[in-house]
């Protein structure tokens, strides 16, 4: 055992506080620049993602942020490198090291992440750079004969070899097997699909060896598909939700930190909480959101340098609505109060 695994581990699920995810590839991040126009620049990114990391306060509710290849070589204005601004704020840099979801061979409408050749290399210059854990994601649809049992298990192998590989380099691997939510599914085909990817996971993380101590999964939550006619509340989603992670993640993983998958963010909110409100849990149950931290950050900022501090402010405010989730304490009727 590495106990500089634990550490790290526990300290990004640390209480009241949870994870930024700001790795958006440069398809992903230009996808969410046109939607407010802005033009997907090198240094437009670097403006973006400096407001995030210098929000005055955030790292009250943020233990560790989530950076891609081209950040995590990027300064800040001032010449600093956005790993060491982090750092200084005590906020953990990590980084994602899978090169995206590909066609998986012989399977229509099912992929397969690639980005294991080269890891061990990659893993030992990202540690060089600052970071001190890793992103991995895994994407499984939902469709009518999907996903297929070769799709789950090929893609738990991949999650499993980059798990053991990331210890190994002495990091902690964020698992992230995402059951996407699109379709018109019912929650119990949700809960359905969710466990028989956990259940690959965790059977190929045991073969291949890891340490549950100094290892985040990072799931989706267990939701109605968002077309189906009937949508499940807040608290039905929590209950199928912690009954699906307590059968498939061992006690002894420190915690599990949801990806947001495109719910509202006051949703991806409000559905964290209610989990926590079901507790004592075997693990810490937090967030690394994307889109659900970011959208009225981005949509404040909308690329002009005069609204920094307005799209600073929307972001604190969503960070801490989740670090209050984290246990139990988020209101809905937090969400009417400005801006302040
Ligand atoms: P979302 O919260 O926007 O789903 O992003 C989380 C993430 O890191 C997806 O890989």
């Amino acid at each position: 055992m590495n106990p500089e695994l634990e550490h790290t581990a526990k300290a990004l699920v640390a209480e009241g506080k949870g994870i930024l995810a700001a790795d958006e590839s440069d398809g992903t991040i230009k996808k969410r620049f046109d939607s407010i126009g802005v033009e997907s620049t090198e240094d437009n990114r670097r403006a973006y993602r400096e407001l995030l990391f210098t929000t005055p306060g955030a790292e009250e509710f943020i233990s560790g942020v989530i950076l891609f290849d081209e950040t995590i070589r990027q300064d800040a204005s001032d010449g600093t490198p956005f790993p060491k601004v982090l750092e200084s704020r005590g906020v953990i840099p990590g980084i994602k090291v899978d090169k995206g979801a590909k066609p998986l061979a012989n399977a229509e409408g099912e992929t397969v992440t690639e980005g294991l050749d080269g890891l061990r290399d990659r893993l030992d210059e990202y540690r060089e750079l600052g970071a001190r854990f890793t992103k991995w994601r895994a994407v499984i649809s939902i469709g009518a004969s999907i996903p297929s049992e070769y799709c789950l298990w090929t893609n738990a192998h991949a999650l499993a070899r980059f798990a053991a590989l990331t210890q190994e380099a002495g990091l902690v691997p964020i698992v992230e097997p995402e059951v996407l939510m699109d379709g018109d599914h019912t929650i119990e085909r949700s809960f359905e699909v969710t466990s028989r990817t956990l259940h690959a996971v965790f059977t190929e993380l045991r073969d291949q060896r890891f340490e549950p101590e100094g290892m985040l999964l990072k799931p989706n939550m267990v939701l109605s598909g968002y077309e189906c006619p009937e949508q499940a509340g807040h608290e039905q989603v929590a209950e199928w939700t912690v009954r699906c992670l307590r059968r498939h993640v061992p006690a002894a993983v420190p915690g599990i930190v949801f990806l947001s998958g495109g719910q509202s963010d006051e949703d991806a909110t409000a559905n964290l909480n209610a989990m926590n409100a079901l507790g004592p849990h075997p693990w810490e149950l937090s967030f690394s959101y994307g889109r659900a931290l970011q959208a009225p950050a981005l949509k404040a900022w909308g690329g002009d340098e005069a609204k920094v501090d307005e799209a600073q402010k929307a972001y604190h405010r969503r960070a801490k609505f989740n670090g209050a989730a984290r246990s139990g304490a988020y209101a809905p009727e937090m969400e009417a109060a400005a801006v302040t």
